[in-house]
């Protein structure tokens, strides 16, 4: 943990009720029934999570609600369910099953709609595939594929048969691929040919053997052809989704699982070592994510929710599959770019499908107001009711723009505060109840304790900056890191004993609202990704000219934070541009293209403590051409900053 105190300045005075119009037909419609909740929440919060619970289908109900063996819980325990049977077979039934689930639209325009029938059909045919190669219950399958329906086809048939799976993010390389197939100890791989993003195509299986090359826990590789590119295919190894599913019947039995069954494991960007699978349980995930959905995006039968975030992330599993799929929603999904092929693409696609509610980023609507007002205004977006953000803190003159343009003020905005770890929305407003403030992500959701603490865990007052913590378990909580549970502990449990530490900053307001401030750890975020300052470094020093590497954000207008890196080289290598270029090169393919650094700065020593602690505050301050201000009395060599200082001119 590096800073103590935390300065907090912004101070955002406007405020924004729900319309009467808005909150008359909303599922929580007034101040008082959000209050109701949130006290019966609070003095019986397993009574009160049981009963959401008991809306999905079980096999077999549980017999404890939580077991609380700090910092491990179990939620539900003793029950069974099948997340992907609470998605899809439990609106068999009725008419939901000829509503369209997912509305894909591709990047070079083509169209899919697949009903919930059509759904269970694909996903049963496509989980009979997995059953056929042996893969079963218990085994771990990684997904590397490109925004396309069958992304969500691979999860679901995974999770249908027990299978615990693990999206990689199709922008990473071949070499966190890699690692990330190796931590997870995967016996298949589920990938496709290529993707499509920006007019030109992401080679996603030539990736995929590069990252084989080392990853020898893959049996079997199974290739959706999307883009009809040729690909290089090592049978029998490597299998063509399209071959295997026409052997499949498309009937295949949800298992019961444990509640506390790992649903997926995703990585994620810690403070310090390698990125960690945050591992997350099915019944307490689903339950979460079912009625986050439901209340904070206020979603009705008749909605069409587009997410525009890509499932390979963890706001892509629970908002666009998982969350609106449990409730029988119509769920958008789009392959490409938003600026493809002009910037008005999402707009187009708004009014093209009339959808009713969009989820975007804070990085993506700064975008969008670099691109100009003119591409949203050439659209009809009448169809919107309400807006959310989501992935990293939105500024207010942001927040305005997004409810004038887009919502043409009209809707109100849920910004939504979660994480990797929480599994579902943890702060936001609920948006026919709560006003808003633009820039805060208001209370916490009934049933989830927060608090802002001091280094001792003592609450900090109104208005102070301090730690962001949860107090009580909650059911879509991580369980644990993959094989690493005393790293679990470590990351999130000790920081602050017997506190969930989030890692970020944040001020509590006299409304009781929740201004987050960003990370207070070594992450960087970049366009809303979290990426390790470790991990860049790693992957610098793995360059033969580097000998030292030290990582920091800086403020970036349209990324939110922007990546500096200091590299000293190693003996008889030049300080030259081209080498700059080079090694961010070598980050994007160490890494993948979003943890680019965008600035290499040549050095010859790095500022450190006397105990060698590289001194990152006042790498940050000059990364971002402040002063340094603060503490430089444990600075080891004094001459190491003036020369940084030099440097820079
Ligand atoms: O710093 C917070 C920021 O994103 C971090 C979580 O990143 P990740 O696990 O990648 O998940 C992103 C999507 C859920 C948080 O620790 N963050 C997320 N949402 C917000 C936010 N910061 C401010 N306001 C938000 N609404």
């Amino acid at each position: 943990m590096a800073e103590t105190h935390i300065e907090s300045l912004l101070k955002e005075q406007r405020i924004f009720p729900p319309s009467p119009e808005f909150s008359k037909h909303a599922h929580i419609h007034s101040l008082e029934v959000y209050d109701s909740i949130t006290k019966r929440a609070a003095e019986d919060p397993e009574g009160y999570w049981a009963d959401i619970a008991a809306e999905l289908d079980w096999f077999e109900p549980w017999k404890k609600v939580l077991e609380w063996d700090s910092p491990f819980a179990k939620w539900f325990v003793g029950g069974k369910t099948n997340i992907a049977f609470n998605c899809i077979d439990r609106h068999l039934s009725s008419a939901t099953k000829n509503k369209v689930a997912i509305l894909w639209e591709g990047e070079p325009g083509d169209v899919r709609a697949l009903s919930y029938q059509m759904l269970h059909y694909e996903v049963c045919r496509f989980a009979n595939v997995l059953k056929s190669l042996g893969i079963e219950k218990g085994d771990r399958a990684t997904i590397y594929m490109g925004m396309v329906p069958e992304l969500a086809i691979a999860m679901l048939a995974c999770a249908r048969i027990g299978v615990t799976h693990n999206v990689v993010f199709g922008g990473f390389s071949a070499e966190a691929l890699r690692d990330r197939i190796n931590d997870s100890k995967s016996r298949v791989l589920i990938t496709a040919d290529g993707a499509y993003r920006r007019g030109a195509i992401v080679p996603l299986k030539k990736n995929a053997d590069e990252a084989l090359s080392g990853a020898p826990s893959i049996e079997r590789v199974i290739v959706y052809k999307r883009t009809g590119e040729p690909v290089n295919m090592a049978p029998p190894r490597d299998l063509w989704w399209h071959d295997q599913v026409a052997k499949m019947a498309g009937v295949c039995p949800a298992e019961r699982l444990e509640a506390e069954h790992p649903v997926f494991m995703l990585y994620t960007s810690g403070t310090t070592g390698k990125p960690k699978g945050v591992v997350h349980a099915t019944g307490g995930y689903m339950t979460n994510v079912y009625i986050t959905t439901k209340w904070v995006f206020d979603l009705k039968d008749e909605d069409t929710f587009w997410c525009s975030a890509d499932v390979g992330w963890v706001t892509g599993h629970s908002y666009i599959v998982y969350g609106p799929l449990l409730n029988g929603a119509t769920s958008v999904m789009y392959e490409g770019a938003p600026n493809y092929p002009e910037p008005d693409r999402f707009w187009s696609i708004i009014e093209k499908f009339k959808v009713n509610i969009f989820y975007t980023a804070p990085t993506a609507i700064r975008s969008f107001i670099k691109w100009g007002d003119l591409w949203p205004a050439k659209h009809d977006l009448s169809s919107l009711r309400l807006l959310g953000t989501v992935g990293e803190p939105i500024n207010p003159e942001a927040w305005m723009w997004y409810h004038k343009n887009i919502g043409r003020d009209r809707c109100p905005i849920v910004d939504t505060w979660w994480q990797t770890e929480t599994g579902a929305i943890m702060i936001s407003p609920i948006p026919g109840a709560l006003p808003t403030k633009p820039g805060s992500a208001t209370r916490p959701l009934p049933g989830v304790v927060v608090d802002v603490v001091d280094r001792q865990g003592k609450s900090v007052g109104t208005n102070q900056g301090g730690f962001l913590v949860i107090k009580r378990p909650w059911p879509s909580m991580l369980r644990t890191i993959y094989g690493d549970p005393e790293r679990y502990k470590k990351q999130y449990w000790s920081e602050i004993p017997g506190m969930y530490f989030t890692g970020d900053g944040a001020r509590c307001d006299e409304d009781g609202y929740l201004w987050i401030m960003g990370r207070i750890d070594d992450v960087i975020n970049v366009s809303g990704h979290r990426i390790g300052t470790m991990e860049v470094e790693s992957s610098l020093v793995s360059h033969p000219t580097v000998a030292e590497a030290a990582v920091v954000g800086r403020p970036d207008e349209l990324k939110g934070q922007g990546i500096v890196a200091f590299v000293t080289l190693a003996a008889g290598h030049q300080a030259a541009p081209a080498l700059k270029e080079e090694l961010k090169g070598h980050v994007a393919k160490t890494i993948g293209g979003f943890a680019k650094p965008d600035e290499i700065r040549f050095t010859d020593a790095l500022p450190k403590t006397r105990s060698g602690k590289i001194m990152r505050r006042l790498l940050r301050d000059l990364a971002s051409g402040q002063a340094t201000v603060g503490d430089t009395t444990t600075l080891e060599d004094f001459s190491v900053l003036t020369k940084l200082r030099e440097e820079e001119e």
